[in-house]
């Protein structure tokens, strides 16, 4: 769906945004700003800043910055759209014309297959009270799950004769293709459609918002095959964006700002059961940067806790660096080989599994003791192979502080000196926060140069009056920084600094306009005395890019044949003239010698 630009900004005059984002943050006055702790990160200082007179909101720790409609997108895991349609909801604004058929159909297709797939939920689960469930009811038993948890996750029995599941679909008047499209069945060559799941126990994938998007079923016969199947992925599951038992976590996870990951949705289960529930399990599948920044708007805290065997730990070394790229501190808990947290905890009891957690290993630790089981670290090659390992795990760590601690405790373990650990500094991400102890980025401190920040700054805060002069003589050319580049353009070509351009613009450039407009905000300073500075920053700017150029020219000059450089000189000497009218000006900035023309 397409909304014109207008309706957007109908939609968004219709909240005030610091009343909207205090329905989530507790937000205090802090300038011409609201300052608090921000709901994306966890974090102990407060570094999300709403700026109310321009409708944005920024974190300087975690970057997370826009409007009203990105607040909403972000908070509630949604789509663009999906934003504007639940504000626009809220706020009476009539979207219904911009409903396209299209989009229309995407939509009911959506929400058809979260409602087959919520059928097909309470269906197991009716039928796991049937005669017929027996042998499930037992081995559920069996398995030591209560009924208190069967009812908790909602676990159902997927009959093992028939085509039950689709005749019930189809009873309830859901159309075949889309039965078919929500994975619950398996189209057959000539066309008809049979039950996918059959004689399983099945257990409900529900997304963060409570609603059921998938399955995974179990055998009850050790000898079918394969043990676990899932749903495929739909348009309402995608398995590397799904965490099973987040929902029912989450809460949990942000008290005790820590996540327990385990790999199987029966161990999560048993957590759970057990008391444990800050926990949710990868289902099986290689962890995903999605997944891993999923976690971060909870907690910044992850203990993994895979399987015990080879495959468990080797699962859980892949983890890392994806884990701590999206900049959480990870520990690891080792069981000990053939146990997995489910048959941990059930042998060994809660408490027993609480001390595995509160003796998890960190990333050094871990990676040491897992290497040196493989292979002899008094073996200069091997110990040569660790460090190279550990030195492209220690890269991800992007808190210089915890860098060096890791180091030194590598080096300590390794009996390696630190120079040797890691070689060379990662390159730090340009925008990301580094974490000022302040709990905020200047800007500042981005590569991005400071007259370009101030000319940007000054076009954001007072756009009329300093524009013309910016639009007459800075050319894109003229500014050194891409993000810095497409900003000022943007502006120019808008005719002034927007909020709905956050929305449009490269994620690099609205992430600096972002900040712009939240510190920007800070500056004092009458509109007379903006517009002196704009001018000398223009000069400046104007400067160092015909002096640049000329450089380029006078190479040329160099290169080139007799006839060639007659025109080259002529511009040499037109760059010469303009920098000293330019220089001109600077001697006396007073508005009336540039604003006229
Ligand atoms: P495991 O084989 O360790 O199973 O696979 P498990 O979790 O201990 O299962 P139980 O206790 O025997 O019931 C770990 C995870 O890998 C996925 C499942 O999510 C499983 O929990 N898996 C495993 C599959 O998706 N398919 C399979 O065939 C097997
Ligand atoms: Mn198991």
């Amino acid at each position: 769906m397409r909304f014109p630009a207008s309706v957007i900004e109908e939609i968004k005059s219709r909240f005030d945004i610091v009343q909207y984002v205090s329905r989530y943050v507790d937000l205090k006055r802090s300038g011409a700003n609201l300052k608090g702790l921000c709901p994306f990160h966890q974090e102990k200082t407060p570094s999300f800043m709403v700026n109310p007179a321009k409708g944005i909101y920024k974190c300087f720790g975690c970057g997370e910055g826009g409007d009203v409609i990105a607040f909403l997108r972000g908070m509630e895991n949604i789509s663009f759209t999906e934003s504007v349609i639940l504000l626009a909801k809220e706020s009476g604004v009539d979207i219904a014309m911009y409903d396209t058929p299209e989009a229309e159909r995407e939509r009911t297709e959506a929400d058809l297959l979260y409602k087959i797939n919520d059928e097909a939920r309470s269906f197991f689960m009716q039928q796991l009270q049937e005669s017929t469930a027996k042998e499930a009811n037992d081995y559920l038993h069996k398995r030591g799950i209560t009924p208190e948890t069967i009812k908790e996750f909602s676990i159902g029995f997927a009959p093992a004769t028939g085509n039950l599941c689709i005749a019930h679909m189809l009873n309830k008047g859901f159309p075949g293709d889309l039965i078919a499209a929500s994975g619950l069945a398996i189209v057959r060559d000539d066309g008809s459609i049979i039950d996918k799941f059959r004689n399983r126990i099945m257990v409900p994938f529900q997304n963060l918002s409570a609603l059921t998007c998938g399955f995974t079923g179990r055998v009850i016969n050790s000898t079918d095959n394969p043990k676990y199947l899932n749903s495929p992925e739909t348009a309402v599951f995608k398995k590397g964006s799904f965490l099973f038992g987040l929902l029912q976590a989450r809460e949990a996870v942000k008290r005790e700002a820590q996540i327990i990951l385990v790999e199987g949705n029966f161990d999560l289960i048993s957590l759970s059961q057990d008391g444990i529930v800050n926990a949710a399990a990868t289902s099986g599948t290689a962890l995903t940067d999605r997944q891993a920044l999923m976690i971060k708007r909870f907690a910044d805290k992850v203990v993994l806790v895979y399987d015990g065997d080879n495959a468990g730990q080797a699962a859980t070394a892949r983890g890392l660096p994806i884990l701590m790229n999206a900049g959480l501190t990870v520990r690891i808990a080792v069981l000990p080989p053939g146990e997995d947290p489910d048959s941990f905890i059930r042998k060994n009891g809660r408490e027993a599994f609480k001390n595995l957690i509160t003796g998890a290993s960190d990333i050094v630790d871990f990676t040491v003791n897992r290497f040196a089981a493989q292979k002899e670290l008094s073996v200069p090659e091997n110990k040569a192979e660790l460090i190279k390992e550990m030195s492209e795990l220690l890269l991800n760590v992007s808190n210089p502080v915890l860098r060096a601690e890791y180091i030194r405790r590598a080096s300590e373990k390794t009996g390696v000196q630190e120079r040797l650990i890691m070689g060379k500094a990662p390159q730090p991400n340009r925008y990301r926060a580094q974490g000022t102890g302040q709990g905020e980025t200047k800007v500042a401190e981005l590569s991005v140069p400071p007259h370009e920040i101030r000319l940007l700054e000054l076009l954001i805060e007072s756009c009329e009056s300093c524009l013309l002069p910016v639009s007459r003589f800075v050319h894109s050319s003229d500014i050194t920084h891409p993000a810095a580049r497409t900003l000022l353009t943007a502006i120019i070509e808008g005719g002034e600094f927007h909020s709905s351009m956050l929305a449009t613009l490269p994620p690099e450039a609205a992430d600096l306009a972002s900040r712009l407009a939240i510190t920007s905000a800070h500056t004092e300073g009458s509109e007379a005395k903006k517009l002196a500075e704009t001018h000398d920053i223009i000069l400046k700017i104007k400067e160092k890019s015909i002096k640049k150029a000329r450089t380029e020219l006078m190479a040329k000059i160099k290169a080139a044949s007799a006839e060639e450089r007659s025109s080259l000189l002529k511009e040499f000497d037109a760059m010469t003239n303009e920098i000293n009218s330019l220089k001109k000006l600077s001697e006396q900035p007073s508005e009336s010698e540039i604003t006229p023309l």
